[in-house]
């Protein structure tokens, strides 16, 4: 019986989880999304392709691999269908939930009612309603995927979802959809992804009894986490490893080697509390020479340096067993290269991540700089100041960094 592999972020998100995903994915026959919706963005470069994938797990560029698409995620239908449109002969290599839950235009608009409404407390979300869809799961109020099998049922009890929330979804200017519209919307759902709906659970159970090799690919990131997070500047799911086990239906005894992904430095987008973000000079040269914009909206990303005591948390509750380390080449030509290395909250130095990391401001050690390692495949090859980088933040974090990745193309990554 096979254990599954892990590939988890620790810091923001947009760590670089596609690119390791997609070069394992060479090596393994499942890879399986457990958590978040269309609100990630996985960018795989192969060749001078670049493919942006939302929700469709990253082995989908393997031909040989199958992609599982867990109950722990929330499947907007009509994005699902677009991003399916990338790709020819997807039945047979893709398999969706019947228990993931289905998020429907209405959440997106309930997610931009209330980012508004909370004027500049406002999360920053990505607007694609991913927090309203946990919600109504939670509340369980929600609708699963397998319902969209029967869309007559489904649209009567969408009907009497909004009769019961009416008031609401008026102040919010959510608009009540057309029965027949819906209908027919659901309808033109059903047709598309029933060849695809299947009891995913019972189906990972089967390659692990089959001793198949499995990948399971996290969206976010650690400090994303609804509960490990800086809430409530969070997503709504539970980004972490453990998140694997619930949202796929597997037991922690099934998780092989975990895979925590972290930039040589570290980026954020939306609102809420970075403590080593850089809003100067080197900030901005990070966000250039890193192309830090949002995969998923556009956004600019806030940039600034490795935050090792936000890594020891993320390594932590990840249960992480190597750190692929990314991006190093964004850092090439900079004198000086820092990490934050404890916090300062009320004038006392912390080495850990508090409650509430408002407050916090960083601690930095400096290390001298590089001129390049773009491209680099060989570690022994790396100037010796990125090796001594390298190996003071495997110090600090007390975790091997099994992985470098020197570009975003697939074969410029160095295994230690
Ligand atoms: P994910 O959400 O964690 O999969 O990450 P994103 O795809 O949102 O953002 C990572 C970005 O960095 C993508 O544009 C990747 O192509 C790019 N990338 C990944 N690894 C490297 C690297 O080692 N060097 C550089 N320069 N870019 C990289
Ligand atoms: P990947 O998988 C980076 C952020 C949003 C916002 C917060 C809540 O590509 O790493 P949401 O729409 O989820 O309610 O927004 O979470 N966020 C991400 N940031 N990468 C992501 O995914 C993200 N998914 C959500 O910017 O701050
Ligand atoms: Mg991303």
């Amino acid at each position: 019986m096979s254990k599954a592999d892990l590939i988890v972020g620790l810091q923001w998100g947009d760590e670089g989880k596609g690119k390791i995903v997609d070069h394992m994915a060479q090596t393994h026959d499942y890879v399986c999304r457990f958590a978040g919706g269309h609100n990630a963005g996985h960018t795989i470069v192969i060749g001078e392709t670049k493919y942006a994938l939302h929700l469709i797990p990253s082995g989908v560029l393997n031909p040989k691999a199958k992609n599982i698409v867990g109950n722990g995620v929330v499947l907007s239908p009509k994005d699902f269908i677009k991003e399916m449109q990338q790709f020819d002969n997807l039945e047979g290599r893709l398999f969706l939930s019947d228990k993931a839950h289905v998020l429907l235009p209405y959440h997106a608009q309930i997610d931009q009612a209330r980012e508004r409404m909370k004027g500049d407390k406002a999360i920053g979300t990505t607007g694609k309603g991913i927090g309203p869809a946990y919600g109504d799961k939670i509340a369980r109020i929600g609708h699963r995927l397998g319902e969209i099998l029967n869309p007559q049922k489904l649209t009567s009890k969408i009907v009497d979802y909004f009769a019961m929330n009416k008031p609401v979804f008026d102040a919010m200017g959510v608009e009540m959809p057309i029965e027949s519209e819906l209908l027919a919307e659901l309808e033109g759902y059903k047709a598309v992804l029933a060849p695809f709906i299947t009891d995913t659970t019972q189906m990972m159970w089967d390659i692990m009894d089959e001793d198949k090799k499995i990948l399971l690919e996290g969206a976010q990131g650690t400090m994303l986490d609804i509960d490990h997070g800086t809430y409530p500047y969070v997503t709504s799911s539970t980004t972490v490893s453990a998140g694997a086990c619930s949202g796929l239906g597997i037991n922690p005894k099934d998780i092989g080697k975990v895979t925590g992904i972290a930039k040589a430095y570290c980026t954020r987008v939306g609102n809420g509390p970075f403590p080593s973000e850089d809003l100067g000079e080197e900030g901005a040269k990070l966000r250039k020479n890193g192309h830090e914009f949002g995969t998923t909206t556009g956004r600019p990303r806030r940039c600034g340096w490795f935050d090792a005591v936000a890594m020891r948390h993320a390594v932590r509750v990840n249960g992480v067993d190597q750190v692929a380390l990314m991006k190093l080449d964004v850092l090439d030509g900079f004198d000086e290269v820092k990490v934050c290395v404890a916090y300062e909250v009320d004038g006392k130095e912390i080495n850990y991540v508090p409650y509430d990391l408002e407050d916090a401001t960083p601690v930095y050690q400096s290390f001298p700089g590089w001129d390049k390692t773009e491209g680099v495949r060989d570690f022994e090859i790396l100037p010796v100041t990125a090796k001594t980088y390298i190996l003071a933040l495997e110090a600090m974090i007390g975790t091997k960094i099994g992985i470098i990745s020197t570009s975003p193309e697939r074969e410029d990554t160095i295994i230690r």
